[in-house]
């Protein structure tokens, strides 16, 4: 394929097509090929949608061989010191951060929406205790549709815009209640007095029994974390969501079937594996023999937690979460924590090695956040739980964004076919 001003031109079978070149405002340039198939006969070849963009977007950008990730073109690093997630919710959904006008109102939308139908809970004692807080995730917030029916009509911005703010309140106290029943303990109510982060903490963690203070160190760490998995543009669970979207299914259901996505170990599961990598590992007298565990090739052990395939550097989320980290030991009084220990040696050591650095692997969000959450008092199966509650935001963004795009169209991937060729039905006695 060779470009020639704003086209490129691809020859197939001697005839050759010109296709449009679009520029984004940052970022590699993309090859329009829609018309491609109009035109000639062929398709395009691109497993794992590692050279085609799907979408047009204007939410999030990454670069991932400089560490950059951007939300409307402001870096997470600057958000996350000095905003909060309430904000980050509003500017990855209206466009821009709020005034305290704006924020007051969104704010006040959200923690109205906080509390969910009391049907619901019954829905709850349907699953058996053992269930995977994932499992239940899928199921409920599925279920939402069946509850909030007032704000299925996606044609209507008014309530899409009810739906969006449904889920981004309601989506802590589904994943609280997803814990307490796998812990066996009552459902705590949502407080409203109490900002977003806070009030997650003290439903997961509080019982009737006595009163809980919510830790304003682990609150702010909380809110964090939750803004630091905010939104990752066209990944696979977001792909998940528009893709769903696309044929004009309501948004609960495309939430959840984003939440389906996201349970992947592939995709959301990471940051469990990264704390069970370091509880194996267990004191920092085994890092070396562990290291050269990884750079074994026939041993198939990887650093998890390390590597990205979109970043080729420093995740800029891996250093904020491993800030946050010691914050939050600090805070708990925990600080000579042998874990902590050896995420710290491990990260320095494997940063100074040259296997590490001539493969352009550093730590990424993973790193951190797993032994993070497993000193606030998570049990690992709600870490992906945790996940995509902060992550419903960008998804709900994003499904939004494609819903008001006048190009939308349903998806509908092609493939090259490798079955049989057309051959005649045989009788079952013959075959
Ligand atoms: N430990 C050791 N070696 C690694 C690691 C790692 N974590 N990651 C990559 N490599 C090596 C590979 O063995 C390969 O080496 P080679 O060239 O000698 O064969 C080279 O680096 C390139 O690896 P790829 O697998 O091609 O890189 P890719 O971009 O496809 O993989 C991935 C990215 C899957 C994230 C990988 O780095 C990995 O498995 N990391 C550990 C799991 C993890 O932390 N995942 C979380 C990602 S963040 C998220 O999803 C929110």
């Amino acid at each position: 394929m060779a470009e020639k001003a704003n086209t490129a031109q691809i020859t197939f079978e001697g005839k050759t097509q010109e296709l449009p070149i679009l520029e984004g405002t940052i970022g590699p340039h993309v090859i329009d090929i829609a018309k491609l198939y109009g035109q000639s006969d062929v398709f395009t070849y691109d497993p794992g949608f590692t050279s085609t963009a799907a979408c047009k977007s204007a939410i999030t950008y990454i670069d991932g061989d400089a560490g950059i990730l951007l939300h409307r073109g402001y870096p997470i690093e600057q958000l996350a010191m000095n905003g909060d997630f309430i904000e980050t919710c509003y500017l990855l959904y209206y466009g821009e951060l709020p005034n305290k006008e704006q924020r007051k109102t969104f704010e006040t939308a959200i923690t109205r929406h906080t509390m969910v139908h009391e049907q619901m809970a019954r829905l709850f004692s349907g699953f058996r205790r053992d269930a995977h807080p994932m499992a239940v995730m899928v199921a409920v917030v599925g279920a939402l549709s069946a509850f909030y029916q007032d704000s299925t009509d996606i044609t209507d911005p008014r309530q899409r815009e009810i739906a969006s703010h449904r889920m981004i309140a309601k989506l802590p106290t589904i994943a609280a209640m997803a814990y307490k029943y796998h812990i066996g303990q009552p459902f705590i109510y949502p407080r409203n007095d109490l900002p977003y982060a806070a009030n997650f903490l003290h439903m997961c963690f509080a019982v009737p029994a006595e009163k809980y203070e919510v830790n304003p160190v682990l609150a702010r760490a909380m809110d964090r974390i939750f803004m630091l998995h905010a939104d990752h543009e066209q990944n696979a669970s977001t792909s998940t969501v528009r893709l769903a979207g696309s044929s004009g299914a309501n948004p609960f259901a495309c939430i959840a079937a984003g939440i389906a996505c996201l349970w992947g170990p592939a995709h959301g599961g990471a940051n469990e594996a990264a704390l069970k990598m370091l509880e194996e590992i267990g004191t920092a007298d085994k890092i070396p023999s562990f290291i050269e565990k990884v750079k074994d090739k026939s041993s198939n052990v990887r650093l998890m937690g390390f590597g990205h395939r979109v970043y080729k550097n420093y995740d800029p989320r891996a250093k904020i979460m491993q800030e946050t980290a010691y914050e939050v030991f600090d805070a708990l009084g925990v600080a000579d924590d042998p874990l902590l220990e050896v995420a710290k040696q491990l990260e320095q050591i494997a940063l100074s090695d040259q296997y590490f650095i001539d493969r352009k692997l550093y730590p990424n969000v993973d790193f951190y956040s797993g032994i993070i959450l497993r000193a606030m008092g998570f049990p690992t199966h709600m870490f992906t739980v945790l996940f995509a509650l902060a992550r419903t935001v960008g998804w709900i963004s994003q499904w939004k964004e494609m819903i008001e795009d006048p190009s939308q169209r349903i998806g509908r991937p092609r493939q090259l076919y490798v079955g049989p060729t057309q051959r005649d039905y045989v009788k079952a006695e013959k075959r």
